[in-house]
């Protein structure tokens, strides 16, 4: 068996048995609640902290109640009320709190490796969860990504997923990729204008489009990813609606998929640009489904490295 995680701050290099056994976990999880089971006491006096230097809505709110649901204690450190806001060093901030000891760190913030810096730093006996470092990583949306497509296509070894938009700032676009590639999705397609492509070398297994119609053509699931103006430095972008009218989802493009394509983003979304409103809120759309996926993975990943 794959050693139990201390950590999780990617998912690159991760063996699959590691990442089916998360996946298998939140599954037993999903089924559980289905069965009236709301809450467990696994973490029960352990303390959780959700140290979010980024907005975030399902992210934090998810991690909260899946720690939460395990029997933990959360705080929610408000990055905007706090003294990081005054210069306060982040490793200060790291040793403050853990001077109330605490468990486990979930962090997000504007720059990749973050959380590998805050594992060179942090406590021993503190596990440090990634929860999106700039452009690098978002573990636990990987797994909820996987998890949301092997609940309607466990056949892996049968499917074309494409992603399709700011693939370049995507931390989520990484670890879909890593995840999908571990757990053998057949073809993986990357679909965006070239400014907001990533290069061939990062993904040389990954097959790369820049037109839209090409790239969704028999797919079996798409994920729409929104511009993450806040990470481009000066990007010469097409204006929306002509994004839209190359790389945005609507129910023309997706006739072209395969029947029963899954429709996916992790939010937050953009009608109208990346997608449009009839195919975010259309039989099709899971954008849902990976929201409520979320919780269960993120109590997977909690239980993972804290359960004694
Ligand atoms: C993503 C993120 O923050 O990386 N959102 C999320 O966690 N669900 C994607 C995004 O912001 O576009």
């Amino acid at each position: 068996m794959s050693p139990r995680l201390r950590h999780l701050t990617t998912l690159e290099h991760l063996p699959r048995e590691t990442i089916e056994r998360l996946l298998d976990r939140a599954e037993a999880l999903r089924d559980a609640c289905a069965h009236g089971t709301r809450k467990l006491d696994v973490l029960a006096g352990r303390t959780v902290l959700n140290l979010f230097f980024e907005p975030s809505t399902r992210t934090r709110t998810s991690f909260e109640l899946a720690a939460r649901r395990l029997g933990a204690d959360v705080i929610n450190f408000d990055i905007g009320f706090s003294s990081t806001s005054k210069g306060e060093e982040l490793f200060d901030t790291l040793h403050t709190l853990e001077a109330m000891h605490l468990d486990a760190i979930i962090v997000r913030h504007k720059h990749s490796g973050t959380p590998d810096e805050l594992v060179r730093h942090a406590m021993s006996g503190v596990s440090v969860i990634n929860a999106g470092d700039g452009n690098r990583a978002h573990p636990t949306q990987g797994l909820l990504d996987a998890l949301t497509i092997r609940q309607h296509r466990p056949d892996f070894d049968n499917l074309t997923v494409v992603i399709c938009g700011d693939i370049r700032h995507s931390r989520v676009a990484r670890s879909d990729i890593h995840a999908f590639s571990t757990l053998g999705i057949k073809q993986i397609r990357l679909c965006g204008p070239t400014p907001l492509m990533p290069t061939a070398e990062e993904f040389p297994h990954c097959r790369h489009y820049d037109d839209f119609d090409a790239a969704i053509d028999g797919a079996d699931a798409v994920i729409m990813l929104r511009l993450q103006k806040e990470r481009m430095a000066s990007i010469d972008l097409p204006d929306e609606a002509a994004y839209f009218a190359h790389y945005g989802l609507d129910q023309r493009r997706l006739a072209r998929a395969a029947k029963g394509c899954l429709v996916m983003h992790p939010g937050p979304i953009n009608r109208g640009i990346e997608i449009a409103p009839d195919v975010a809120d259309g039989a099709q759309s899971r954008i849902l489904e990976q929201v409520g996926n979320g919780v269960f993975v993120r109590m997977a990943v909690l239980n993972e490295v804290l359960a004694r």
